[in-house]
């Protein structure tokens, strides 16, 4: 199995071609919250944790569900994180998180994407989208690994100004910065937050989005409200700042 989290695209397309190549399945991490019984990790040979890095370290509701979840410990867990540039302990956080359910992260790569933070505090934005052409290689040598049940720990050692980044006083910084809200003068209350929110964060009530108190700051519904109703930091992103992986539809990332 393949846990994927994954807010505009560049996680998820990541779980899937793993999950083509390798012959497994990709499934979304709220899936697995949300039909505990459908599940059971411990029968896995093998789990794959595909996730983007926020603030350097590994999406909280992942952290949650890892924490808690009923693993075993002879599986061979691997990881991919991606990002726009920096891992920060993402890598590290994970193995540490599975050691204390006395699992192994036996494998951990990085898949250096375009951040999808960027049009959330710049005002033009101009997409790389060569910044993707490593994608394959990736994926390539992650099969590779797997199927060799390679061990390589190389990525998961704490760097400082990873422990910086993901320290509590700069992520809590950073969520107020990626703190979503509903523009009710714009929003139409069509559901396509609702829809994409990998945290089902959001419903529609009286024909308005209305966001929750568990935010993971994945940015999928400012990216993908048509309408501009969803605001970052009180800001609207334009239409054409808006990112979702080129190869992903938007119905892709639907989990409703
Ligand atoms: C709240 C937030 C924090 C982020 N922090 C980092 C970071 O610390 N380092 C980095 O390289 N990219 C960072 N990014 C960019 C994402 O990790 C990157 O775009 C990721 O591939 C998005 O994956 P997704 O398309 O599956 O959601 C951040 C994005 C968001 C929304
Ligand atoms: S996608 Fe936009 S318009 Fe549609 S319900 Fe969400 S915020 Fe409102
Ligand atoms: S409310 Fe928006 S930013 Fe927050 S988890 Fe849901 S989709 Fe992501």
């Amino acid at each position: 199995m393949i846990i994927y989290f994954s807010g505009t695209g560049n996680s998820y397309s990541v779980a899937e071609k793993l999950a083509v190549a390798l012959n497994d399945r990709a499934v979304p991490l709220i899936r697995l919250q949300e039909e505990p019984d459908a599940f059971d990790l411990t029968k896995e040979t093998k789990i794959g944790i595909v996730f983007p890095v926020y603030f350097g370290d590994i999406p909280q509701p992942l952290e949650d569900y890892l924490k808690t979840a009923a693993l075993n410990p002879s599986t061979y867990f691997y990881g991919v994180a991606t990002c726009g540039g920096s891992f920060g302990v993402s890598l590290y956080h994970l193995r540490e998180i599975l050691k204390s359910r006395s699992c192994k992260l036996s494998y951990g790569r990085v898949c250096y994407m375009i951040a999808n933070s960027t049009a959330t505090w710049k005002k033009e934005v101009s997409y790389d989208y060569r910044k993707l052409d490593g994608e394959a290689k990736v994926v390539k040598e992650t099969v590779q690994a797997v199927t060799d049940r390679k061990v390589d720990t190389s990525l998961m050692k704490p760097s400082l100004v990873g422990k910086i980044m993901a320290s509590g006083f700069v992520k809590k910084l950073g969520m107020k910065r990626f703190a979503v809200s509903v523009d009710p003068d714009h929003c139409v209350g069509c559901g396509i937050c609702v829809r994409i929110c990998p945290a089902h964060n959001i419903t529609v009530q009286n024909q308005k989005a209305v966001t929750g108190s568990h935010c993971a700051h994945c940015m999928a519904c400012v990216h993908a409200c048509p309408h501009g109703g969803m605001l970052v930091n009180g800001h609207k992103i334009k239409k054409e700042n808006q990112y979702r992986h080129p190869e992903v539809e938007m119905k892709d990332l639907f989990l409703r």
